[in-house]
């Protein structure tokens, strides 16, 4: 039997061992949340009344102490009978996100655009309501395990998800399925959208210069991401920096190149960490977040998008704030590979 569960002015069904972040994002009631697999924290929440099972909780990220101080993660915790909580934004009048929901989609494409990395068109039975930069969690064919990847899509492109996988040898999503058996036409099933690392929606968005620092398959969500600001307005300035070892590790070059023309406010800079950069090469050789500061003197006003591995992230919010960047200005996505072994946050 189910409970009811309550943030602010919205109560919801919570079904038993469902996850209250669960009930709360399928009745499209926006509470704050990321990995949504009990790593990063984002998700915590108190419990003001009632009892909650903790259920796979880690102790890392839920110590004992909050736990008896009526902490709670919401991407794992499932009510014991009814239960009110808070968490910061939650649950407040007006505040809604698009409903999590279950679905069924079709692979229509997987294409090789880099060296271990693939790129895999899904058709949807029916559209998905998501902003730019969620991810969908897919449900692997016979494993029953779940896999995050981050959209590269528009809101408008609701019909056709596309995501970019990297390879993880001996990975169950990757390796064994996305690089192995699956095929153009099989059935999946998938689960979204799920994640904060979003642009605010079209009224909220105010058309500041925009700063994006993507790692590898960190680029599907900051292509999302910018592809809509500019859709929003053409003439957005949007720095794009590209992070990846070698030129075998690049792609979508052409395609930035084709959306640089087209907006002369976008400068796309692919930088190669590992390998020299020929001459008369377009790409920078270091880090992304190093070339960001090379090159701009402020980012004052500006927003910054960070996606890729956790330590570029981390380098990329000291860069931003180096640079004159509001912190509350600042987002981000840490991931590592879907399959990599203890791989926590959203994945690209
Ligand atoms: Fe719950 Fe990350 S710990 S969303």
């Amino acid at each position: 039997m189910g409970s009811s569960v309550t943030v602010g002015d919205r109560t919801v069904e919570c079904g038993a061992g469902q996850p209250l972040l669960d009930a709360f994002l399928r009745a499209g009631v926006w509470m704050p949340n990321s990995c949504n697999q009990g790593t990063c924290g984002t998700c915590k929440l108190r419990v003001l009344e009632g009892d909650v099972d903790h259920r796979g909780s880690p102790l890392d990220t839920l110590p004992d102490a909050e736990r008896q101080a009526g902490m709670a993660l919401a991407c794992q915790a499932s009510p014991r009978g009814d239960v009110v909580v808070s968490a910061p934004g939650a649950g407040e009048a007006g505040r809604s996100t698009h409903a999590l929901r279950d679905l069924v989609a079709t692979v229509r494409e997987v294409t090789e655009v880099a060296r271990d990395t693939r790129r895999v068109l899904l058709g949807l039975d029916e559209p998905l309501a998501f902003s730019a930069g969620q991810y969908v969690e897919l449900v692997v064919p016979g494993s029953g395990a779940r896999r995050q990847y981050s959209l590269a899509n528009t809101p408008e492109e609701d019909k056709v998800l596309e995501l970019h996988v990297r390879r993880v040898p001996g990975g169950v999503a990757s390796d064994a399925w996305l690089f192995g058996s699956v095929a153009v036409g099989d059935r999946v099933e998938l689960t979204g959208p799920l994640g904060d690392f979003h642009l605010p929606g079209e009224s909220d968005d105010e058309g500041e210069p925009m700063a994006c620092i993507a790692g590898g398959t960190g680029l599907a969500p900051i292509l999302g991401i910018v592809r809509t600001a500019l859709l929003r307005r053409p003439d957005r300035e949007i720095v794009l920096y590209h992070g990846v070892r070698g030129r075998d590790d690049l792609y979508d070059v052409d395609r930035l190149a084709e959306l640089q023309a087209q907006h002369p406010g976008l400068r796309f800079v692919p930088v190669l960490s590992d390998e020299p950069v020929p001459t008369g090469s377009a790409c920078r050789i270091g880090f992304p977040t190093d070339a960001f500061v090379e090159d701009q003197a402020s980012a004052r006003g500006w927003s910054g998008w960070l996606c890729g591995p956790p330590a570029m992230v981390e380098a990329g919010v000291k860069a931003f704030k180096r640079r004159r960047m509001a912190p509350r200005q600042i987002h981000r996505e840490k991931f590592t590979p879907a399959d990599a072994p203890g791989s926590g946050t959203a994945a690209a």
